[in-house]
């Protein structure tokens, strides 16, 4: 397995839906939340992020495409909207991996941190993300609107995060 991260291009798009699909399936082992595993950002919202350089894909020499981070510069902040890795792929460091990546990519562009909303005690959600870094923040006004744009669509038990850099 030699898997690599680079900028995702527009032809990757296309390919990124069936790995969130794949991913998302983790979540048919906790009841309340299985819907999550058919809900997925559609290839044309990873081809409106992909020009400004914020989408990042892992890609394995034999499998192809097996991962991503989509990400948006939002208020001097770089806000991670989505990661996922194929099933087949998880717990081998990868996700770790593309947080960096965006990580130095964001530093690198002057931004102060990166933030993203996930779910409170999900293993692989929040603390995964405290592991790599992040801490849970409370009354922030931006990332307060996302969580009750969540909280209006059905989502429960998210939390706010952030990493400084
Ligand atoms: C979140 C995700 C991208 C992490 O990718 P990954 O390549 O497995 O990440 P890593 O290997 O770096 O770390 C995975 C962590 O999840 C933890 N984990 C716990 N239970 C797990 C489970 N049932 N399945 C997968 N991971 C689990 C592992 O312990 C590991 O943390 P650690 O190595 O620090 O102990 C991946 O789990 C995924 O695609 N999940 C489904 C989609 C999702 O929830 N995305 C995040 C939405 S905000």
């Amino acid at each position: 397995m030699i898997v690599a991260i680079r900028l995702a291009t527009a032809a990757d798009a296309e390919g990124l839906p069936d790995i969130e699909r794949d991913a998302g399936r983790s979540f048919l082992a906790i009841p309340d939340l299985a819907w999550i595993a058919s809900h997925d950002l559609t290839s044309a919202e990873h081809l409106s992020r992909i020009p400004a350089g914020t989408v990042w894909v892992a890609e394995d020499a034999d499998a192809g495409l097996v991962g991503f981070l989509n990400a948006e510069a939002l208020d001097g902040e770089m806000h991670i909207w989505e990661a996922a890795v194929r099933r087949d792929f998880q717990q081998r460091g990868i996700g770790a991996r593309l947080i960096e990546t965006a990580a130095d990519r964001a530093r690198a562009a002057g931004l102060a941190a990166l933030t993203l909303t996930t779910f409170r005690d999900v293993a692989w959600n929040a603390p995964f993300y405290a592991r790599n870094g992040f801490e849970i923040v409370e009354g922030d006004a931006r990332l307060s609107t996302l969580l009750s744009r969540e909280a209006e669509r059905g989502l429960q038990r998210r939390c706010a995060m952030r990493r400084r850099l």
